[in-house]
């Protein structure tokens, strides 16, 4: 059986994928949850796994070094989750991005590149490369050319797992995946925000015309995803992942609006996100050919079960949107 380390387990993607890992349909697998527990982590995320013999959690931040010697003696594989993931909150500040997204992730490398562990799956992101025109995808031949302080963060650590691999031989692979959604997203993210303004009656801040375009994938694809390139994929590779789905936020923010039964006086234009990527779309042509994956979550019905997940677990959330979360949500919402 081998042990997978999972870094940033309490955080969105992090616990589907921790879910994922315990459950019948993977191989079998022992998890370590390693997660700081920043604003993002929440234990509650995974309070489901408290007493599975497969699973355990330990607090400790990434950039640690003992710590972090000190657990990856017991680890097989890493895949790193931990970061901070907000291009909004990187914009208000960029120190904590460096900190953990590039510094966190030497300081991991280094572990298990000193104990010889076995691969280490780094989940980065499609904007390491930039925004689009109109038309195009990103490949993994595009050139990398991050717009804001989260994305350059997140560039900067491919490219140093890049020269680990080159120098040292040491076994990574890098993933790069569009938007996704799901169950258990920090209502900072589009998709939640917007869910939870509406269901407490408040109004929805669509960035300058809404006209930007992402490619919006499940969770639960991604991390699908994750674990067929950690079992399959070729060490010193990048793996573009993507669901083929490209929106407008004005059109999701539209559907938001017909489930919960809202008109557009909820709407709120507000001033646009400094540097913002037009438009981001995937080619996960390589995933398909060369791992077998692709997704399997239709939009709108993956987007309808996300609803539903909000409405059914208002605890979670509510629990969220208080103290810290409204002095962020005044920051950043208050003069737009
Ligand atoms: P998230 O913000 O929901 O969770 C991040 C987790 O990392 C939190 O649990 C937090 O406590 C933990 N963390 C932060 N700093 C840490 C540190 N120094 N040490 C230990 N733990 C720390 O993020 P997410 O949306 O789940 O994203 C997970 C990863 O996937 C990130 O690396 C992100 O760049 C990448 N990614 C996200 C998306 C997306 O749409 N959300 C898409 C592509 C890639
Ligand atoms: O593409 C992958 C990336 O997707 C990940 O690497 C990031 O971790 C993740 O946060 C996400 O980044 P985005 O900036 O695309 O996601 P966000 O949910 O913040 O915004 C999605 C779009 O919606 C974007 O065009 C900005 C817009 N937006 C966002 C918020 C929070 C609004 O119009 N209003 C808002 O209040």
């Amino acid at each position: 059986m081998s042990t997978v380390l999972v870094t940033g387990a309490a955080g969105f993607i992090g616990c589907n994928f921790v879910r994922l890992l315990l459950s019948e349909a993977s191989g079998d697998y022992r998890v370590i949850a390693y997660d700081s527990l920043t604003y993002a982590g929440n234990l509650a995320n995974l309070s489901d796994f408290e007493g599975n013999d497969r699973y355990s959690f330990i607090k400790g931040d990434i950039c640690d070094e003992e710590k972090v010697d000190e657990v990856m003696a017991q680890v097989d594989v890493v895949v790193n989750f931990a970061a901070e993931s907000h291009v909004d909150r990187s914009i208000l500040s960029s120190r904590e991005f460096i900190r953990t997204n590039i510094d966190g992730t030497r300081v991991l490398a280094e572990s298990a590149r000193r104990h010889k562990t076995g691969r280490f799956i780094q989940v980065s992101t499609d904007e390491v490369y930039g925004a689009l025109g109109p038309s195009g995808y990103f490949t993994e031949e595009t050139p990398l050319s991050p717009n804001s302080p989260y994305s350059a963060s997140k560039a900067s650590a491919d490219m140093l797992l890049r020269a680990y691999h080159h120098t040292h031989g040491f076994p990574v692979i890098v993933t790069r995946c569009s938007n996704n959604y799901g169950p258990y997203q920090f209502p900072e993210k589009l998709i939640p925000l917007f869910v939870t303004n509406l269901l407490e009656g408040k109004k929805v801040p669509v960035y300058g015309d809404g006209r930007q375009v992402r490619d919006w994938i499940h969770v639960e694809d991604h991390c699908r995803a994750v674990l067929a390139v950690m079992e399959k994929g070729k060490e010193g590779e990048v793996y573009n992942v993507g669901s083929n789905n490209e929106q407008y936020n004005i059109d999701i923010t539209q559907l938001i609006l017909e489930h919960l039964g809202k008109d557009e006086s909820y709407i709120e234009h507000v001033t646009d996100r400094p540097g913002h990527d037009r438009r981001y779309a995937i080619d996960s042509t390589k995933m398909k050919e060369q791992i077998g994956w692709e997704a399997q979550t239709e939009f709108k019905q993956g987007l309808h079960d996300t609803i539903e997940w909000y409405l059914n677990n208002k605890e979670w959330w509510s629990a969220i949107k208080t103290g810290e979360y409204l002095k962020y949500y005044e920051k950043q919402y208050a003069n737009r």
